[in-house]
């Protein structure tokens, strides 16, 4: 393939001034992510320009270009998705000194910004933290998103502690499969559900006891627990509020539950819109070096196949994480 039609475009290419970048021209499918050249973002003040060297990909990535957030959030397009990084601090702006050129750092970034899936993205230094050392790109960019999730989910909304009970639905996802680990490392029992082809996976990563939810209704395994991770919205969460003990609490990330319920039910309830928040961050960096928490990665591809991950993410059935390669 052909990346630079004119001699200009390379010129202004080798002068650093623009990049490759997958933009989103519309609201729509697949087809409106493009693989192109784009101007190369300049950091700004207490932000940092960084070499992107692999970005996450989340199912976020696929609702926005769908359009689920038109009516929040006024997006300038064309737009660049993918808000999880792991690269190469390449140039800080002014006022921002917490890294320096040439640091490996990864983050998730400001989902109303530009994102990760180009060869440069600008991020606030305040969202970024040490890369963990021990893992390349590819497996540090799968985690800032889906962990911080999981970790605001079970020891913010729910202040999980050893010896309690979760429940964790589609446990072997993005979200679920750190969410088993954290819970694990926590010292908690976790019952998660997913498909037959998932239950020996789901031993793996920790979870005590798997539920094959297409063989078995979740409800006749898990009885009063005190927490429920709801991954899946809808009739899971529906069928959720019976298997909680008095007093225990259902987190969902995806639909917010209803205070009525939760008060006939004699429990509590809480929804987790995930934050950036770079002390927890280097918690979770710290977790990855010391193996207790791996980033499980099922699929990586270049950065010009976008299109193709983001269709594999919205099948609903990755494994752990889907990972774009940039160099
Ligand atoms: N509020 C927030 O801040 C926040 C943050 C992150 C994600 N989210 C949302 O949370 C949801 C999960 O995110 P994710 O990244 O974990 O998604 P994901 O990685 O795409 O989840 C895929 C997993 O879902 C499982 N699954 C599918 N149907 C299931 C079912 N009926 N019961 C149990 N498991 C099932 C699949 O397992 P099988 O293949 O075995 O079926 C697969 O492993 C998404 O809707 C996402 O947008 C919200």
């Amino acid at each position: 393939m052909k990346l630079f039609k004119s001699s200009a475009a390379l010129k202004s290419r080798v002068m650093k001034d623009t990049m490759l970048a997958v933009r989103m021209h519309g609201y729509g499918g697949p087809e409106v992510l493009r693989f192109e050249e784009a101007l190369r973002p300049k950091p700004g003040v207490g932000e940092i320009l960084v070499r992107v060297h692999a970005a996450g990909v989340n199912p976020i990535d696929w609702k926005i270009r769908e359009g689920y957030l038109k009516q929040a959030v006024e997006y300038a397009l064309p737009l660049i998705p993918g808000w999880d990084y792991s690269g190469v601090v390449e140039a800080t702006g002014p006022g921002s000194d917490r890294f320096e050129e040439g640091d490996e750092v990864f983050g998730r970034s400001d989902i109303t910004l530009d994102g990760s899936y180009a060869e440069y993205m600008v991020v606030k230094e305040t969202d970024a933290a040490f890369k963990p050392r021990s893992v390349d790109h590819v497996h540090a960019a799968a985690v800032p998103l889906a962990a911080l999730t999981a970790w605001q989910s079970l020891f913010d909304a729910s202040q999980l502690e050893n010896g309690q009970s979760v429940l964790i639905h589609a446990a072997a996802g993005g979200v679920g499969h750190f969410a088993v680990q954290l819970a694990k490392w926590c010292g908690a029992h976790v019952i998660g559900t997913g498909s037959a082809a998932n239950q020996e996976f789901l031993r793996e990563l920790g979870v005590d006891e798997p539920v094959d939810y297409q063989a078995t209704r979740f409800e006749d395994v898990a009885h009063d627990v005190d927490i429920v991770l709801d991954t899946m919205g809808g009739d899971t969460q529906k069928r959720s509020w019976n298997v909680l003990k008095k007093g225990g609490i259902l987190v969902s990330i995806v639909n917010p539950p209803s205070q009525h319920e939760a008060e006939t039910n004699g429990v509590r309830q809480a929804f987790v819109r995930g934050q950036s928040n770079s002390s927890q961050l280097a918690e979770i960096a710290n977790l990855v070096d010391n193996a207790e928490l791996m980033a499980v990665v099922e699929t990586v591809l270049p950065l010009s196949e976008a299109r193709r991950a983001q269709e594999l993410s919205q099948a609903g059935h990755t494994r752990g994480k889907i990972v774009l390669l940039v160099i």
